[in-house]
């Protein structure tokens, strides 16, 4: 936790944004995984952690703009949960160490709305995202089920990105701290990759990493030989020489924030030629991106030169044709690169997505493309100093995707099916960092993490 100074100044600027109503804060509770006392690792809400700081479940706070008031809501530990949790510090102390004058029983909390809805004072919250917390903000508010998400307050959201996307020194700090520990599960995949393992021995000891230095994984890793399948999720595979192994995976730290990397290497620790090929062209589209980015441009537009130079590499190579400027423009690199370059990366891998990605990576003055794989950029308005984004660039040959493609003739101008279709079996190739942008320019956060083919041969499975 930081200082209460923190928590007080995001606050108030917070409140000085959204200017008059009550802004409603639900934290997160546990969640049960089979039966109600066994529960998956607690996980806050990120926005309550970024406003109070506080790491514990069943806690709620309303900044009150029009009566210029904080209150904490929470229960104090009875004997029954102190036998079997341990002793907590009281709610009222919890308070205070964010800087929170008042505390009161959870249970006021609904009697604190219903004046306040009652006096005609409007009543923000963000979107709710777990079911528990979307049936208690139902049962506060009186607000239908499928119409909580599009009563969520606009301003509160606007007010909220506007401070959690420009990361602050003590952030950043935080930020560096867990970009190495997440450089250090990469590094054990690389080590431990060798033909006759399983993925899940590699998979198992680079969550044990994550745990064993912070809070544990920042989103399921992902480490599969099938690397064409973007969020791979299966580790049952036994490696074998001849295939790549791409792993994407993070860790976040006991105070929420995540780092996430994605590197792809040969099993054997030797790239085939028709690896290097295609390897190089990612390496090169990720590492445009360290030039390119920097206050003041459009990620939209950085994102776009990767797919450019995934064109020219592609088209270098004969898998497709024609001019790369106008094939990336159009869309034509996302039958390889169905995704975008990147998105922000904060308290959450995906940061604030829970709030609505366009309002996170879009605004009034760029708007989300609607063509298939510029649109699922997730981040691509205008870069300022203090944005920490991922620079995340793939080629991927995903069978049925291309089999679509080719059927309807998609993009017959700038993709070679004949040569395509060569690489089916090829899998995938990811290359992932995380990148802080500056005043001037942008930088890599985190010690380096091997990506050259070289360096990568050094390393795996030694
Ligand atoms: N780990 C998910 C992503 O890279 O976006
Ligand atoms: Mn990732
Ligand atoms: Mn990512």
């Amino acid at each position: 936790m930081f200082s209460k100074e923190t928590y007080l100044q995001r606050r108030n600027q917070l409140k000085n944004s959204v200017k008059n109503g009550v802004l409603l804060f639900l934290g997160n509770n546990e969640a049960p995984m089979n039966y109600p006392s066994n529960t998956y690792r607690f996980r806050q809400d990120s926005h309550f952690l970024y406003f109070f700081g506080l790491q514990l479940d069943h806690l709620a706070a309303v900044i009150d703009a029009d009566e210029d008031r904080e209150i904490l809501f929470g229960d104090d530990y009875t004997i029954d949960d102190i036998i079997w949790m341990g002793d907590q510090p009281s709610i009222q102390s919890l308070a205070e160490r964010c800087g929170v004058a008042e505390s009161r029983p959870f249970a006021a909390l609904a009697e604190y709305l219903k004046k306040a809805q009652e006096a005609g004072r409007t009543i923000h919250f963000l979107p709710p995202y777990r079911h528990d917390n979307r049936i208690l903000l139902h049962q506060l508010l009186g607000i239908p089920f499928e119409k909580l998400k599009e009563s969520a307050s606009v301003p509160m959201i606007k007010g909220v990105v506007a401070l959690r996307e420009r990361k602050s020194a003590e952030e950043i700090a935080e930020m560096e701290k867990i970009c190495d520990l997440g450089v250090d599960m990469h590094l054990s995949a690389m080590r431990g990759a060798k033909a006759g393992r399983l993925e899940r021995e590699l998979a198992g000891t680079a969550e044990g990493i994550s745990m064993s230095g912070g809070a544990g994984v920042s989103f399921p890793v992902i480490l599969s030989q099938n690397g064409e399948t973007l969020h791979n999720h299966n580790h049952e595979q036994l490696l074998e020489n001849g295939r790549m192994l791409l792993c994407d995976a993070g860790a976040e730290a006991m105070s929420g924030y995540s780092s996430d990397y994605t590197r792809t290497f040969p099993v054997s620790g030797k790239f085939t030629q028709k690896q290097r090929e295609i390897y190089e062209i990612v390496l090169r589209a990720n590492m445009e991106t360290f030039q390119l980015a920097r206050p003041g441009i459009r990620y939209f537009e950085v994102h776009l030169n990767a797919y450019r130079v995934i064109a020219e590499g592609l088209t270098a190579l004969g898998l497709m044709k024609g001019n790369p400027a106008d094939a990336a423009l159009a869309g034509a690199p996302a039958l390889f690169m169905p995704h975008g370059l990147g998105h922000m990366l904060g308290l959450d891998v995906h940061d604030m997505e829970d709030l609505g990605e366009n309002y996170v990576g879009y605004d009034e003055t760029f708007q989300r493309s609607t063509i298939f794989g510029h649109g699922s950029l997730r981040c691509g308005k205008t870069l300022q100093p203090g944005f920490i984004v991922t620079d995340e660039p793939g080629i991927y040959f995903i069978p049925k995707l291309i089999a679509i493609w080719e059927k309807e003739g998609r993009f017959a101008e700038y993709i070679n099916y004949n040569k395509v279709r060569e690489y089916i079996g090829f899998g995938g190739i990811r290359i992932e960092d995380d990148v802080l942008i500056t005043d001037t320019g942008c930088r890599l956060l985190g010690k380096p993490l091997p990506k050259q083919p070289d360096e990568l041969e050094a390393i795996i499975g030694k």
